[in-house]
């Protein structure tokens, strides 16, 4: 049963911006996520940006907002076919615990000026 869903969209060029501020990316992604887009080439900044949407829709999907969260917590990877998974950990994971969600689905979509995710929050009842 569906028990959250969250949606948010972001500037890739703000995320542009930010592409030189190792204090920030640090802040805000997970050293998995960093990893990963660093051998993106060209979609390295729309990969960001739509990885750092999927965080801002994960809260609200919990119906929180990121309060009490760390954004770096809330991780997005790619399987081998490249659809990506939402890897909670830490506050993150334990804020999945507390309402009994059993599945994070996650969609990302990237064009030039902006990303977007879309977060569903599935649990047994
Ligand atoms: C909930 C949150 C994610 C909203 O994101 P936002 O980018 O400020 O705002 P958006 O324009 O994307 O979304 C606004 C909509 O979110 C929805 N929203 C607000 N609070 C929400 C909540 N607790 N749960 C679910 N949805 C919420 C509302 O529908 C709102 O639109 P409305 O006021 O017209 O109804 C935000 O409050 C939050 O937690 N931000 C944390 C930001 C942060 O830590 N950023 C890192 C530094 S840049």
């Amino acid at each position: 049963m569906i028990q959250g869903l969250g949606i948010d969209v972001v500037s890739v060029e703000r995320m542009r911006s930010w592409l030189n501020d190792e204090a920030l990316l640090a802040r805000y992604f997970h050293p998995n996520e960093r990893k990963a887009v660093a051998g993106r080439g060209s979609s390295a900044v729309p990969a960001l940006a739509a990885r750092f949407a999927a965080k801002e829709a994960f809260g609200k999907a919990l119906g929180t907002g990121l309060q009490g969260l760390s954004l770096r917590d809330i991780e997005v990877r790619n399987d081998e076919l490249g659809k990506p998974e939402l890897v909670a950990h830490a506050r993150a994971a334990l804020a999945l615990r507390e309402r009994s969600i059993e599945k994070v689905w996650v969609s990302l979509t990237h064009e030039r000026e902006s990303a977007i995710a879309v977060v569903v929050l599935e649990g047994a009842s």
